[in-house]
C-alpha cells in the first residue's frame, strides 16, 4: 500500500488486541478495499507478534500495516524491544509514536519521541506522531500551550509531509465511548495547524492531522467532515472489521 497524501487516512490501533484467528478481520478488511472505489488510506497497527503474518496476507492489496511503537536505537540490549529497522524489515510503511498510553505507562519524554521518529524516519517509514492533553491540563484552559509545547519537542528535524502524520487524542476521550466535540476538534486542528505554520516546522507546508478518541461508525462522519481533520485514528471501534469498515465508508 502506498501512503496518498492526498486522500483521508482511517488507521486502526489495535493496541493489546488480536490474535492469529484475527486474520479474518483482515480478510474482510482486503475484500471491502478491493471492492471499494473511494479508497483512503487504509492502515492496521496490530500488534508486534501479527505484523510478519498481516504483512504476508496484505501483499498486493490496499490495507496498510504498521507499528504500533519503536525503541530509539538501530540495535543492541534492549531487552524486549522492537527497533525502526526491524520494522522495515519486517514490511512495515508506518510506525505509531508518542501514543498517549506509551507515554503515561513508561513516562517517555517527547525528546525521546523524537529520537524514535527521526530512528524511523532514517528508515524511510513514515510517523503517525502522537500529542494530547490530560483533562486536568484542559479543565485548566492550557491545553493549547500543552500541545505546542508536545508538538516542538517530538517534531524531529527529519520530519516533512511525506513521512510524518500528526495525531491529536485527548487523553480524556480515548476510550471513554464519548468523543471530543466538534468544536473542540475543529478549535484544536486550528490550534495545530496554525502553529506548525508559524514555526515553519514543515516548510509552510501542513502534515496530514488525525483525530482519535472514541470515533465510531455513529460519529465518523461528522469528525471528518471538520476542518482541518485528514482522518481518524481509531482503537476499540478498528478491532471488529464490519465496524471499520462503516468508519471507512464515512470518508
Ligand atoms: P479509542 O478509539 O478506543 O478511544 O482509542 C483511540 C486511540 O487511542 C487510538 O490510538
Amino acid at each position: 500500500m502506498q501512503y496518498n497524501l492526498d486522500v483521508p487516512i482511517i488507521a486502526g490501533n489495535w493496541k493489546m488486541n488480536g490474535l492469529i484467528n484475527s486474520q479474518k478481520e483482515i480478510k474482510n478488511l482486503i475484500n471491502f478495499l478491493k471492492n471499494n472505489k473511494k479508497n483512503g488510506n487504509v492502515i492496521i497497527f496490530p500488534p508486534f507478534t501479527l505484523i510478519s503474518d498481516f504483512k504476508r496476507i496484505t501483499i498486493n492489496s490496499n490495507l496498510g500495516i504498521g507499528a504500533q511503537d519503536c525503541h530509539y536505537e538501530e540495535q543492541g540490549a534492549y531487552t524486549g524491544s522492537i527497533s525502526p529497522m526491524m520494522i522495515k524489515d519486517a514490511g512495515c510503511t508506518f510506525v505509531i509514536v508518542g501514543h498517549s498510553e506509551i507515554r503515561e505507562s513508561r513516562n517517555e519524554s517527547s525528546g525521546l519521541i523524537k529520537k524514535k521518529s527521526e530512528n524511523c524516519h532514517n528508515n524511510n517509514l513514515i510517523t503517525i506522531i502522537c500529542v494530547g492533553e490530560d483533562y486536568e491540563c484542559r479543565m485548566k484552559g492550557e491545553h493549547y500551550n500543552f500541545i505546542s509545547k508536545q508538538l516542538f519537542e517530538s517534531i524531529p528535524t527529519t520530519a516533512n509531509v511525506n513521512n510524518t502524520i500528526i495525531a491529536y487524542e485527548p487523553i480524556w476521550a480515548i476510550g471513554s465511548g464519548e468523543s471530543a466535540s466538534s468544536q473542540d476538534i475543529k478549535l484544536m486542528h486550528q490550534h495545530i495547524s496554525d502553529y506548525l505554520m508559524k514555526g515553519k516546522i514543515f516548510n509552510n507546508k501542513i502534515p496530514n492531522l488525525l483525530y482519535g478518541g472514541s470515533v465510531n461508525s455513529n460519529n465518523s462522519n461528522e469528525i471528518l467532515s471538520i476542518n482541518n481533520v485528514n482522518g481518524a485514528l481509531v482503537g476499540g471501534g478498528s478491532l471488529d472489521s464490519n465496524e471499520f469498515i462503516k468508519i471507512i465508508q464515512s470518508i
